[in-house]
Order: C-alpha cells, then structure tokens, then sequence
C-alpha cells in the first residue's frame, strides 16, 4: 500500500507513524497492510453514520459506567472515559472533531479520539462489548427518537384535519367510486377518513417503537461475554425496557428498522392520495380548493399557472420510501446470522425515509391547514351527475314498497330518460316518472336534493353533518 493512498486517513487512523505498518490502529493487529483506496471508500460508513454521534456517546458513557459499577474497570478509568465522551460530545457540537475516513465509522472515530484526550484508559472501554452490539443500540435509540418526532408531527397533521372536517363538516361535495361522482358527502366527513387512515399509522409506529425498545448493549459480537456485565443496568440507562434476550439476535436483527420502513411506507401511500386529492381538487376542471401563494409554485414560462407542486412532492416522495423499505428487505434477506457488514447498508435508507417522512407530514400539515374549500363549486358538482339516484332507489324502496333491485332498475330508467334531455333528476315531471313507476308519487321530489340525501346518511360512520360534527369530536378525543 503506497503512502499516498492513506495520506488522507489522518495521524489517528494508522500505526503508521511509527513506520512499521499500514494497519488500522483498532483492528489492525495481524494486519500488515492497509486496505485499498477503494476498499476504504466501501468500507467507510463515517461519511452517514456520524449522524449516530449522540447516541454512540450515550450508549459508550452507559456502557462505561456499568462497567466501573461491576467493577471491570476502575473509578478512575471510568471517570476519565466519561469526562472524555462529555468533550468528544461537546467537540463534534461545535463542529470542531475531525471524522476520518480511515477510521471507518463513527464508533473508532470516537474511540480513537478518546485516546488522544485520555490516552491507554480510553482502550477500556470497549471491553465486554464489539461494533455489532454498538451499531444496533445506536442505531435503536436513534430510530426511537426518530419515531416520536414523526408521532407528534402526524398529530399535528390530524389536528389540522379535524379542524377543516368541523369547519365544513355540513359542506357538500360529490363523493366518488372508480373516480366517477357517487353520492353526495361532506367535506368534513373526507378530511375524517384521512384521520382514521393517519391513526393506524400511528398506531404501527407506536407498534414498531414497542417493539425497537430492547437494548442489544453486552450482546458483543454475538455470543455475549465472559465479563461479569450486567446488561439491565445499561438497558435501563437508555430508556429501553429490557435488554434483548438472545445476543445473536441482538446483533443480527434489523426488524426495527424494517417495521420503521413499512409503517412509514403505508404513512407515504396515505400521504401521496391525499396529494393526489389536492392536485385534483386544485385542476381546472375540479377547482374545488384553492391552495394560498404559501404552498403554489409559478411556471418559468406561463405567467398564469398556479402549480400544486407541493401535492406533487408529496406524492412523488412516497417512491423513495417505499424503495427504503424494499432495499433493507433485499439486504437482509439472504444473511446468514449474525452480523454481517451488508447491515451497514440499513442506515441510509431508514436516514433518508425518516427525513422525507417528517417532511412531507410537516408539509402535509402546512397544506391542509391552508386549503379553502369552495364550497359553491362542489355544491355545483354535487348537483350534477345524478348523485341522489341512490335516494330515489332507497325512495321507492321505502315509500313505494319496492324490492330493492327493482328500485335500482327503475332508477337507472330514468336516470337514462334524464341524461337524454340533458336533465337533472329534479327536472323530471311526475307524469314523466309514473309514466315509468305508477307508484311513485310527489313525496319523491323531498329526496332527490343534495342537502336531503346528505342528512339521511346517519348510519353509524355516516356523512350526515351532525355525525361529521360528533366524529370529529371523537376523534379529537382519540388522538389529540
Ligand atoms: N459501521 C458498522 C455498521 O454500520 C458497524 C459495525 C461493524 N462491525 C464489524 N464487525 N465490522 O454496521
């Protein structure tokens, strides 16, 4: 190995100084020679695990502190290797550590800088414990912190939501199967779908963190250790629950990592219809909200577009979660146990699904609180299209002691009779229906308005704007 190919590697990262040999200073011992350029640049994770630093010092100073009450190492040793961690902390915080790549990752970056503060007692800490207990902790406490900014960012998204349903929790709209206007609704009663769907989100988060909070700490490389460790006191001094029960498990499991993936990809999923709603509702041919300057874009070209880019975004992130999630499963599908360094290939994906998930939660948020509803435009698209022809049915059924399947046929005869004349059913005359149904009398016409066929949804779970006003009521009780 040429020393220009370690030039970049630092003093700290090499034994070479001492002329002897290229070796890494922390694993380098039956080495002679230092890796390949390349093989450094694949093998390096400091680059993106740095973002660890935090908890890799909360985990190493709990670590230490366990190990000095189990009398493994002495008060003394303890004390300088917790004094050390605390500068190591404040130093990477002020932006004045310098991360070498020689040093492969952040858990030797911050060692082999513990001994240049501290010197041989900063080598004690790392006894009854490896990297592959290390990186599973971090990485846990991480996603743990991770998983309850996001959760308070979803309530936020469903509070905002709450708010639009009771504001327009009697305002019509169409509502639509296959795309195509079905029955009236209210807008209210859409917004509240979108809570329940955000409320099964949170709850396979609060799932997932469950689950997460084991602490993998004295797992070591994969056996455990000969050390008299006591892995509850380390488990309890990071907030997890208990310690994982089995050490290979411990270091080869990425499960938490995955549920984080799939909760957040089905979070995306429901993000990009909601976006995919608003980039509807905002064309010319809905224009059934209006999205302030807050959250439109220009065109560079065509001074008179207004652009639901955000909606976009939204919708358009949820591929690259969604490729999170498939990436960590082809990763960890074939790996024999325990660890394997595959497994360092976990934490850019979850890194980057974690930031666009709070992202476009927050951006959510944003939107949904700024949308204006035009309530004259859907009202207009809800008389339109024969919305109420489930009502004329359920009419027949009712008053005029159809079976329902004979109620449907007639209906849809004069539904046909309607469009024909390019006429809304209202338009037609009785003499025109009875001509069809002798049946059907003038109480008929009470039905077949919008307002009508909205308040007589009052099943449970239905549309009808009293029910709206209560669910939303409800819901701000289960999730705020
Ligand atoms: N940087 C590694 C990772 O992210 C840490 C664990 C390395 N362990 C090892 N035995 N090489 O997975």
């Amino acid at each position: 190995m040429s020393s220009s190919q370690s030039k970049d590697s630092g003093p700290a990262a090499h034994a070479a100084s001492d002329g002897e040999s290229d070796a890494n200073v922390m694993w380098g011992g039956r080495f002679e020679g230092g890796p390949a350029e390349s093989m450094q640049r694949i093998n390096a994770s400091i680059d993106f695990d740095r973002r660890l630093y935090a908890q890799d010092i909360a985990a190493s100073k709990a670590h230490c502190q366990m190990l000095a009450r189990q009398s493994i190492i002495s008060p003394e040793d303890g004390e300088a290797i917790l004094q050390g961690l605390d500068t190591i902390l404040r130093e990477i915080e002020a932006g004045e550590f310098t991360f070498e790549r020689a040093l492969e990752d952040i858990h030797m970056n911050v060692e082999a800088r513990l001994k240049e503060l501290i010197g041989d007692a900063a080598g004690r800490l790392h006894t009854a414990r490896s990297r592959n207990d290390q990186v599973a902790t971090d990485f846990r406490l991480w996603l743990r912190e991770e998983i309850d900014a996001l959760q308070a960012a979803l309530r936020e998204l469903q509070a905002a939501l709450i708010d639009q349903a009771e504001a327009h929790a009697a305002t019509v709209m169409p509502g639509y199967t296959h795309l195509q206007p079905a029955q009236p609704v209210t807008f209210g009663h859409h917004m509240l779908a979108y809570v329940e769907m955000l409320g099964r989100d949170r709850g396979r988060l609060t799932d997932a963190r469950r689950r997460l909070n084991e602490c993998p700490l004295g797992a070591a490389a994969l056996a455990g250790t000969s050390f008299p460790i006591d892995r509850s006191q380390t488990a309890d001094a990071l907030g997890f629950d208990r310690p994982a029960a089995n050490s290979i498990d411990a270091v080869s499991d990425r499960d938490f990592a995955l549920e984080f993936l799939a909760a957040g990809a089905l979070l995306a999923m429901h993000l990009s219809r909601l976006a995919e709603e608003i980039v509807l509702w905002c064309s010319h041919g809905f224009g059934f909200v209006v999205l302030s300057d807050a959250f439109s874009t220009g065109s560079s070209i065509m001074p008179q577009k207004r652009n639901p880019d955000g909606a976009e975004l939204l919708r358009g992130k949820c591929g690259r979660v969604v490729a999170a999630f498939n990436g960590l499963m082809l990763v960890m599908k074939g790996l024999p146990l325990a660890y394997g360094k595959d497994m360092q290939e976990d934490k850019e994906p979850v890194f980057d699904a974690a930031d666009t998930l709070l992202l476009c939660v927050q951006v959510a948020a944003g939107m949904v609180r700024d949308l204006q509803p035009d309530s004259e435009a859907m009202r207009q698209a809800a008389e339109t299209g024969y919305l109420t022809a489930t009502d004329l049915a359920d009419w027949l059924v009712r008053s005029a002691g159809l079976p329902f399947r004979e109620a449907h046929h007639v209906t849809g005869t004069l539904v046909k009779q309607a469009a024909e004349s390019d006429r809304d059913l209202q338009g037609l005359t009785l003499a025109e229906m009875q001509a069809i149904e002798p049946r059907i009398s003038e109480g008929v016409y009470e039905v077949l308005a919008v307002e009508r066929a909205i308040e007589s949804r009052t099943s449970f779970g239905g549309t009808a704007p009293e029910l709206v006003r209560k669910a939303a009521a409800t819901a701000r009780e289960r999730f705020l």
